[in-house]
């Protein structure tokens, strides 16, 4: 059966019965900012925010977040609840507010610091700060409190997501035993060795194991998870049912690969709004319609590969001089966690990487690659999906990727091709993609190069793949299993 909007609609009701639904999440749907004397909203480009507002949309319920636009408290009601998306209210966003040194112990320093670098092992090292861990605790209660709140003596299901509330199952199980919580991970498990070393590792997996469902990207990293409790905690656990016993309660690990609304994408995409878009777009930043256009849309950060990226390209263009002033390099790069030294720098590394590699190859009219860093609207974005003649993700190592899925589900046409990282989760269900090892300078212009001259054909083919297989799994399949999965248990 294939899910979509309306089939997620028709049973939800049956699924979570008369229990309010919850989402807890640090990053907030909808972003509310001050703008040239006015307040505007803009929405945030990580995949958790991605993938959960659609399925939102559909399940209506409240969603708890940090309130982080300058215009947030303006907007909101005595409750600090304002109704979402802003133009047509589908359910409810709650705000919670942080100060300057939360923001910076929680979000800044354990999740970002500790967790990020610890769970994607991508020679990052995570710092341990006992000031953070406090901060992180700390804020982890605040959701707690807010979300215990919101409930009341209603019955309700939980579900919270990603690395910044680790701890928040634990605190809300310790309060109201009647409340279902589950806890989705957006970013990879890591293997035993490298969770070791967290000084704060056993706190972390008692919150988690307090959740009555926990789901990861891949069965990878569930198996990652549960070895780890093996070795961590005195828990039974159970490889047939695939769970974990732990102080008399059973939770549930699953592998729930997340994915994007196809259907939304794919008829935006053809839109006409869409085709002003791809105007304006391509007069904005002179976009020849001769060039061959490969475009990367990345948070600037050290998991994504946006340097080997550009090592690659710089590769590409020393090994076949031929294609200058015939392809363009777009790449999307929005700023991120830019108070942790290693963002900043990561930053000022890639704005000298990107100037040499277009000094060193440009001609008169023409350089390799277009670096922008302007904030792009969901309209935008699509339609650079459209202007792409091939997509490049390359992290050296993400939990799942949803620009990949997004490209493809824009691509109606068929004419795209996709150059994706081997260890991407959403490289185990892409088959047709042209894989890369971002660690190789060689075998990545390799593949840009097999992108470009892909017959038409076996373009067609690879792309008519993707697409089956992005709408089939798209994200009301992923919610409708998580939430059915509940049921069961
Ligand atoms: O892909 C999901 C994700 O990794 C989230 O976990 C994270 O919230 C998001 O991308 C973007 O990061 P941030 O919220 O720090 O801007």
């Amino acid at each position: 059966m294939l899910w979509t909007k309306q089939s997620l609609k028709d049973r939800i009701q049956d699924i979570i019965g008369d229990r309010m639904l919850i989402i807890a999440s640090n990053r907030e749907p909808y972003v509310h900012i001050h703008k040239e004397g006015k307040i505007e909203y803009i929405q945030p480009v990580g995949g958790a925010v991605t993938a959960l507002d659609p399925v939102m949309k559909v399940c209506k319920g409240t969603w708890v977040a940090y309130g982080s636009g300058n215009a947030d408290k303006e907007v909101v009601d005595k409750k600090n609840e304002v109704g979402v998306p802003p133009d047509n209210p589908k359910y409810k966003l709650r705000r919670i507010w942080l100060n300057k040194d939360e923001e910076n112990g929680y979000y800044y320093g354990y999740s970002n610091k500790a967790m990020w670098p610890l769970c994607h092992m991508a020679y990052t090292r995570p710092a341990f700060d006992e000031v953070d861990w406090a901060y992180y605790k700390i804020v982890n209660k605040k959701f707690a409190d807010t979300i215990l709140n919101v409930v009341g003596n209603k019955k309700a299901f939980v579900w919270i997501q990603d690395y910044h509330l680790l701890l928040l199952g634990k605190l809300l199980k310790e309060k109201n035993k009647n409340l279902l919580t589950a806890h989705f991970l957006h970013i990879p498990w890591p293997n035993t060795e490298a969770f070791r070393i967290c000084p704060q590792k056993r706190e972390i997996l008692k919150g988690l194991l307090a959740n009555d469902l926990l789901g990861f990207h891949i069965r990878y990293h569930c198996a990652n998870f549960m070895e780890t409790v093996k070795l961590e905690m005195e828990a039974r656990v159970d490889t047939e049912k695939t769970s974990v016993t732990y102080g008399g309660h059973e939770v549930f690990i699953r592998a729930f690969p997340i994915s994007v609304d196809f259907e939304e994408i794919s008829d935006a995409a053809q839109s006409k709004d869409t085709a002003k878009a791809v105007k304006k777009l391509k007069d904005e930043f002179s976009i020849n319609d001769g060039l061959f256009v490969m475009a990367g849309l990345d948070r600037i950060d050290y998991t994504k590969g946006i340097i080997e990226k550009v090592r690659a390209v710089d590769r590409f263009f020393e090994k076949f001089p031929e294609y200058k002033g015939k392809v363009l390099f777009i790449q999307k790069g929005g700023l991120s966690r830019m108070h942790i030294p290693e963002y900043k720098n990561l930053n000022e590394e890639l704005n000298g990487l990107v100037e040499e590699v277009n000094w060193k190859h440009s001609t008169e009219k023409w350089a390799p690659i277009l670096f922008i860093r302007k904030h792009m609207t969901r309209k935008e974005i699509i339609a650079l999906y459209k202007i792409a003649d091939a997509c490049i993700v390359s992290p050296v190592h993400d939990g799942m990727n949803l620009v990949c899925k997004e490209y493809i589900a824009a691509k109606k046409d068929l004419n795209g091709a996709l150059i994706l990282s081997r260890f991407t989760g959403a490289a185990r269900e892409l088959d047709g993609a042209i894989f890369v090892n971002p660690y190789s300078r060689e075998d990545f212009a390799r593949a840009i190069k097999k992108a470009i001259e892909l017959p038409r054909a076996e373009k067609q083919k690879r792309m008519r793949r993707l697409r089956s297989v992005v709408k089939e799994n798209n994200i009301y399949k992923w919610a409708g299993k998580f939430l059915e999965e509940l049921k069961r248990i």
